[in-house]
């Protein structure tokens, strides 16, 4: 896929309004994009889009992308109109001051906002180099009054997003909102409409409610259950001013990252080493460019995944991004690209045999 292709399709999931719990808007994209090729479509009970592209064989294998985004939800609307929030998902307050934000409604309308601060000339030096709490904050929506707020659809319990369209930055780098994780969901549907001949049946599942605790992935995989699966996702990238090389964790512009390990500790995931060696050994031989992955915190679907039933081998291919979980997210789309060749050359080259083994053997 092209670019601009990729830019194109990346930017209409990533513009989408998806926070975490109330997907359907970019459910409704991702179901487009897969109908076309995909030989079964269906969403399950929690709201998860599972596409099946069948192969010759009986072996099983998972990918998984998050649909849903870090998300504000309403709390309170006081006698002034203006509206007090909780996070849904990892949302940090340096994130959100200053930023515009929209309002997802009931009916599905949205209601501009920004999140307001007291002026610098009105902050006392002190006050003014701190952060105040996020249950200090607001969202204003230009209104006087609460009926005013309520007039324009908003109620206590809707969603919030950042309001951010997705920007090219010179030829290939791009920054928007919840590139966390619909780089991810665009890199699955790539490389699943680009699969040739397949051996091993491929579930693409686009995964609901990643944010708040890798809730999809956890009912998908129960219910599919694939012999292995591998989530797609976004990782750190740190490679900017002030951070030792050290501690970048990766790069951007130097290929999809495969993962070792995750979450503090190591207590996210653990990647099967079988999977690791195989998306390093086709990484190889087709000449994409890759790079390992040690992450010190954070974690995505395939822990969830990895301890279904009597536990299913999982791996994953990340995306290196910049500023995670801000409105300026901000990565390079050959790695994303890039992700997507890997997988589908991964997923071609693989078999049912290969795939049942993983799932244990029978010794005696
Ligand atoms: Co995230
Ligand atoms: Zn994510």
């Amino acid at each position: 896929m092209s670019r601009e292709e990729f830019f194109k399709l990346l930017k209409r999931l990533a513009d989408a309004n998806g926070p975490t719990g109330r997907e359907s808007w970019v459910r409704q994209i991702v179901i487009e994009e897969l109908k076309e090729v995909a030989d079964e479509v269906r969403i399950d009970s929690l709201g998860n889009v599972i596409a099946v592209k069948k192969g010759r064989g009986t072996g099983k294998f998972m990918l998984a992308a998050h649909m849903d985004e870090i998300a504000l939800v309403v709390s309170y609307i006081d006698d002034k109109g203006f509206i007090r929030f909780l996070p849904v998902g990892g949302v940090i307050e340096r994130n959100i001051v200053g930023q515009r934000v929209r309002i997802v409604t009931r009916s599905g309308r949205v209601v501009k906002g920004v999140i307001g601060l007291k002026p610098p000339h009105a902050a006392k030096p002190e006050e003014a180099r701190q952060l105040p709490e996020m249950r200090e904050m607001f969202i204003d929506v230009g209104a006087s009054s609460r009926s005013e707020v309520e007039a324009l659809g908003i109620s206590v319990g809707d969603f919030v997003v950042f309001d951010r369209d997705l920007e090219l930055l010179g030829e290939k780098r791009v920054t928007g909102k919840a590139l966390d994780d619909r780089v991810g969901v665009a890199v699955m549907i790539t490389a699943f409409k680009e699969l040739g001949e397949l051996d091993v049946n491929v579930y693409a599942v686009a995964t609901v409610q990643e944010e708040v605790g890798l809730k999809g992935a956890r009912t998908a995989a129960y219910s599919i259950d694939p012999h292995a699966a591998i989530a797609i996702d976004v990782t750190i990238a740190q490679d900017i001013p002030g951070v030792d090389e050290a501690e970048y964790v990766t790069r951007l512009g130097k290929g999809p990252a495969i993962k070792v390990i995750d979450g503090r500790k190591g207590t996210g995931l653990i990647s099967d080493l079988r999977i690791v060696d195989k998306l390093v050994e086709v990484a190889k031989a087709k000449s994409i460019p890759f790079q390992m992955e040690v992450a010190p915190g954070g974690t995505t679907d395939a822990s969830a995944i990895n301890l279904v039933r009597e536990g299913i081998p999982a791996a994953t291919v990340s995306i290196p991004t910049r500023y995670l979980h801000s409105a300026v997210e901000l990565l390079d789309l050959d790695d994303a690209i890039n992700a997507a060749k890997l997988l589908k050359e991964f997923l071609e080259s693989i078999d049912s045999e290969w795939v049942s083994k993983l799932r244990g053997e029978k010794i005696k």
